[in-house]
C-alpha cells in the first residue's frame, strides 16, 4: 500500500488530501504518514525476525533524520531505542518515551559537559570516536562514580559509494578511530578504570543502495573482533550503524530481508548482540513537503515555477545535488503537455532550488505541489534564512490529522531577539 497517492484525482496522505490540510494550516509544510513510519519500522523487525542465526538485535533510529516528538512516539511505541548526536537530541527521546537504557550516544566531537549529563541519565551505551574521548569520558564517569559502558567506533576505509558530503567511513573522513589504529584505542580503553568495553562500533555512510560496502566493512571490523579478543577484550557488540538508502528517483536500495541476509551471513558465528542505526530509511519515504506556486516565470532559456518553500525548508537540492520528485497535488490529466521548468524557492540565491530541468505538467499561481522522500533531513535541517518562519509538521493516521510542530509567528521569531542594553530604544 502506497501511503501518499491520487485518488480521485487528489493527492491523499492516508485518508487525508493534502489540499485539505494546505487549507487549515497554509502552505509551505511537511506531512507525515503515521502509516508508513509504522511500515518502516516493522520491515525492520520482520527483517530481524527472518535473520537466519540466533542473533540477539537491537534497533536505535537515528533521530537525526527527523526528531519531532511525535515521530519519535511512533517508534518508541514500537519498542525502538535511539541513536542520539546531541544532549538535545536526548532530551527529545526522553521526552517521546525512549528509554535511556535504549539510548545509544555517538557522535564525533562531544564536550565533557554532554558526557555528563548522557552518563547522569544512565543512557545504555556510548559510542567513543577518539582516544582524546575515552579519556574525557574516564575523566567525567570517575567524577560522578559510574562505569560507563562504552563501543569504540572504528573507521573500517571503505567507500559507501554515495555522495561525498555523507560518507563517513573513508580513512580521510573525520569518523571513528582508524581501524589500523584500533587496537591501541582498545587497549587504552582496556586500562582507563571507568569504563566498560562493550563492544565496536561502525556506520559507513549514508543512502547506500549496495550491500558490497556492508559486506566489506563487516569482514574487515570481524577480523579486528578477533584480534581484539585475542588481546583479551570482551567485544559482545557489534553497532553496524544506519545508511540503508531509499528511493528518491529511481534507486533500487536494497530489501531489509536482503540486507539483514548479509549482515546474518558475514556475522554468523561471531556471538555479538548486533544493534542497526537507521535514520533515513525508517522515516525519508514517509514523510514530504506541500508547497503553493507563487508565480509562474516564463524566461528565454527556461520556465521558473517559484513556490513557497525554498532551501532554508529543504536544503538536500542544493547541498547534495539530490533530488526529490516534485508531483501536483491534483493530478495532471494522462495526456498534458510538460513544461522543461526549474522548481525555485523565493530566496536570493541562485542555489535555492528544489528541482532542476523537470518536465512537468504546466502549473499556475496557487496550484500546490507535493516534494516527494522529505521525511528524512528535511525538516530537521531548516532554517529560518530571509526570516521565513519554519515549515509546520503534521502528521497523519489514518482519517486524522495533527499539527505537530505549529509555524511560529513572525512576532515569536523576532521575541527571541534581544536590543543590547546601550541602544536607543525604538520610538513607537
Ligand atoms: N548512525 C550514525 C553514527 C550516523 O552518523 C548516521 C547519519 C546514522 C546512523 C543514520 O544514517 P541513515 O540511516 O539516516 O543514513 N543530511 C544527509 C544525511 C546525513 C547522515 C549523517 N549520519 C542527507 O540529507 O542526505
Amino acid at each position: 500500500m502506497s501511503f501518499f497517492e491520487y485518488r480521485n484525482g487528489e493527492m491523499h496522505a492516508e485518508g487525508v488530501t493534502l489540499a485539505a490540510i494546505a487549507a487549515q494550516v497554509g502552505t509551505p509544510f511537511y506531512c507525515y504518514s503515521a502509516g508508513a513510519l509504522r511500515a518502516g519500522w516493522r520491515e525492520f523487525a520482520d527483517g530481524i525476525k527472518g535473520m537466519k542465526a540466533p542473533h540477539k538485535v537491537g534497533v536505535c533510529y537515528a533521530m537525526k533524520a527527523n526528531s519531532n516528538l511525535a515521530v519519535i512516539r511512533v517508534f518508541a511505541e514500537m519498542g525502538a531505542g535511539a541513536d542520539i548526536v546531541s544532549v538535545g537530541e536526548m532530551r527529545r527521546a526522553l521526552a517521546a518515551g525512549i528509554p535511556a537504557s535504549r539510548i545509544i550516544y555517538s557522535g564525533v566531537g562531544k564536550k565533557a559537559s554532554e558526557l555528563m549529563e548522557a552518563l547522569q541519565a544512565k543512557v545504555g551505551q556510548i559510542n567513543v570516536e577518539s582516544t582524546a574521548e575515552l579519556e574525557t569520558l574516564n575523566a567525567v564517569a570517575g567524577q560522578l562514580g559510574v562505569r560507563a559502558d562504552i563501543t569504540i567506533r572504528v573507521n573500517p576505509d571503505v567507500d559507501a559509494g554515495t555522495h561525498a558530503k555523507i560518507t563517513t567511513g573513508r580513512k580521510e573522513n573525520k569518523f571513528g578511530i582508524d581501524i589500523d589504529l584500533a587496537r591501541e584505542a582498545f587497549a587504552l580503553a582496556g586500562r582507563l578504570p571507568n569504563l566498560k568495553v562493550v563492544g565496536v562500533a561502525m556506520h559507513i555512510g549514508s543512502q547506500l543502495t549496495s550491500l558490497e560496502p556492508y559486506r566489506a566493512a563487516i569482514v574487515r571490523v570481524r577480523e579486528l573482533i578477533g584480534q581484539l579478543r585475542a588481546d583479551g577484550h570482551r567485544i559482545d557488540r557489534f553497532d553496524i550503524g544506519g545508511g540503508l538508502g531509499i528511493v528518491y528517483a529511481d534507486e533500487k536500495p536494497p530489501s531489509i530481508a536482503e540486507f539483514m541476509a548479509v549482515v546474518a551471513r558475514e556475522t554468523a558465528g561471531l556471538g555479538c548482540e548486533l544493534t542497526f542505526e537507521p535514520g533515513r530509511r525508517l522515516v525519508g519515504e514517509s514523510g514530504v513537503l506541500v508547497s503553493e506556486v507563487i508565480l509562474v516565470k516564463p524566461g528565454a532559456a527556461k520556465t521558473f515555477v517559484i513556490v513557497d518553500a525554498a532551501m532554508n525548508d529543504l536544503i538536500r537540492p542544493t547541498l547534495y545535488e539530490a533530488w526529490h520528485d516534485i508531483l501536483p497535488v491534483r493530478e495532471a490529466r494522462q495526456d498534458a503537455a510538460t513544461i522543461r521548468c526549474d522548481i525555485v524557492g523565493p530566496i536570493c540565491e541562485s542555489g535555492d532550488f528544489l528541482a532542476q530541468n523537470r518536465d512537468l505538467p504546466p502549473l499556475a499561481a496557487g496550484d500546490l505541489v507535493m516534494i516527494r522522500s522529505a521525511g528524512a533531513y528535511g525538516a530537521v535541517m531548516a532554517s529560518s534564512y530571509n526570516t521565513r518562519p519554519l515549515a509546520p509538521e503534521v502528521m497523519v493516521d489514518g482519517t486524522r490529522f495533527a499539527v505537530i510542530r505549529p509555524r511560529p509567528t513572525i512576532d515569536e521569531m523576532l521575541r527571541a531577539e534581544r536590543f543590547p542594553p546601550w541602544m536607543e530604544p525604538v520610538k513607537a
